[in-house]
């Protein structure tokens, strides 16, 4: 990891288009996803009943969570649909071909 807390989890191209993938970073699960030429992270459980955010539906900077339609922001981690739920969002950069979550 390095010293301002960015740690690799892929290589630029390991995550299509529109989808998301699940890494461990810190002793978290986090799902990294690409929409629209960007990268986003949040946690990858759902806050609703646990399901993995990372196979979720992607579309206009949110991802809709498979099991009961929940949908969160990937810019906010707030769920859009009203509810004060929301997840957790992590800093991502490209580092050369490395994609980067901050942790901290
Ligand atoms: S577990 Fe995600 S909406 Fe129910």
């Amino acid at each position: 990891m390095a010293s301002d807390g960015y740690q690799t989890v892929a290589k630029v191209g390991e995550i299509p288009e529109g989808q998301g993938r699940v890494y461990e970073v810190g002793g978290r699960l986090i799902a990294v996803f690409l929409d629209e030429g960007k990268y986003y992270a949040i946690d990858d459980a759902c806050p609703h009943q646990g399901a993995p955010l990372s196979d979720g539906i992607v579309f206009d900077k949110s991802v809709t969570c498979t099991w009961h339609g929940w949908r969160f922001s990937l810019e906010t981690g707030k769920h859009l649909e009203g509810s004060r739920c929301r997840v957790a969002t992590y800093p991502v950069r490209v580092e050369g071909d490395e994609i980067q979550v901050q942790v901290r």
